[in-house]
């Protein structure tokens, strides 16, 4: 393979304000403790009024570009993983490269909800590899807040607003033994009821009638999401192991997405991994969907738990369902 796909650059952002578990417990029935123990949640950013998705992008896309040596105006493409797009249209990547000042950059939004940047990163890596593209930016970004029902307990304990970016770009010195090594992404349409937003689009357009429904609010059936999660996430690691020629013994960090903590130390145990090369910041910005897994790299990077030469393992299960997982040597 001549054109090897490279992650050179990675950023976050997450909004200032902080919703946490006590400011919940005045909103629902619910507590502290039941969050924690449940989920493994204790705060989560929420965005302010007139926060946009796009807005969360530009300031990570900004911290990527800096730690890549690379211009906004070297990108050729911008891949958005997200469910909470600014505006039905035009697209959110669309938004982010006019912020950006890259005109003539690609555009694309991918709607796997939190499998959205493991989708990108799929997909940038083809490009890459194909030599349609030396250089672009794939971002996992949501304001899920803004379509969270703050009415049900069951959904509105989970979710925070973030994003986080990777800039991609081929190989420059030929080096067949860095970068993304794997990828893997699948989905079942069949499943979408148990996670989804029924009213809103073309099926269902949102209408004062139906507005007291909150049908266009995100609902779940955790129990049953929970399930196919750890499945199918232990699934797409195996199989992208599997292309990559490694086991799990050969993974220094493991990033699966942010969800659960209970979902994540199924998965650690279904994939007989070591716990403590598992990658965990989910008490402190809740389930960011697609950003959660950009946003733990990042932070996994500028920690120093990543280091060159460590190879890292990311998953993610979300919406669709959609689900998928990437291996990268760093
Ligand atoms: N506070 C207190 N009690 C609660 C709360 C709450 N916030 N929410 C639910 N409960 C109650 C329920 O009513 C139920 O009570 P009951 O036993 O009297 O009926 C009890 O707690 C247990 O409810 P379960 O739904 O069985 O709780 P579970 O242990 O499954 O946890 C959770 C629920 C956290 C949602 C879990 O199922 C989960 O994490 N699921 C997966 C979520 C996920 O991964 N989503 C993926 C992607 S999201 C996306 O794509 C945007």
């Amino acid at each position: 393979m001549n054109n090897r796909a490279v992650i050179i650059g990675t950023g976050h952002y997450t909004p200032e304000g902080i919703l946490t578990n006590a400011d919940l417990e005045r909103m629902v029935d619910t507590s502290d403790e039941w969050i924690i123990t449940r989920t493994g949640i204790r705060e989560r950013h929420i965005r302010a009024d007139g926060e946009a998705t796009s807005d969360f992008i530009v300031s990570a896309a900004r911290e990527a570009l800096k730690e890549s040596g690379k211009k906004a105006t070297d990108l050729e493409a911008i891949i958005v993983g997200t469910v909470t797009p600014d505006y039905r249209l035009p697209s959110t990547a669309c938004v982010v490269q006019r912020k950006l000042e890259v005109p003539k950059a690609a555009v694309l939004d991918i709607a796997a909800a939190c499998a959205g940047f493991i989708y990108g990163l799929a997909l940038g890596k083809a490009l890459v590899e194909s030599g349609m593209y030396r250089t672009l930016l794939v971002a996992g970004a949501e304001a899920l807040t803004s379509i969270t029902n703050y009415q049900d307990r069951d959904t509105c304990v989970l979710f925070g607003d973030g994003s986080g970016c990777a800039v991609v770009s081929r190989s420059e010195n030929g080096d067949q033994d860095r970068g993304i090594l794997a990828t893997h992404i699948s989905g079942d349409g069949r499943l979408g009821d148990l996670l989804n937003m029924p009213i809103g689009g073309s099926k269902v357009p949102l209408t004062p009638e139906n507005y007291h429904q909150r049908g266009h609010l995100l609902q779940m059936d955790g129990r049953e999401v929970f399930k196919h999660a750890v499945r199918e996430m232990a699934d797409s690691c195996q199989q992208s192991l599997a292309q990559a020629g490694l086991s799990v013994d050969d993974i220094d960090l493991i990033i699966p997405h942010q969800a659960n903590i209970r979902i994540i130390d199924a998965l650690v145990k279904k994939l007989n991994a070591d716990r403590s090369k598992v990658f965990v910041n989910i008490e402190r910005y809740g389930n960011t969907s697609s950003a959660s897994v950009p946003i733990a790299l990042d932070e996994a990077l500028r920690t120093g738990k990543i280091t060159p030469g460590m190879t890292v393992l990311m998953t993610a299960f979300g919406g669709g369902f959609a689900w998928g997982s990437a291996i990268v040597r760093f």
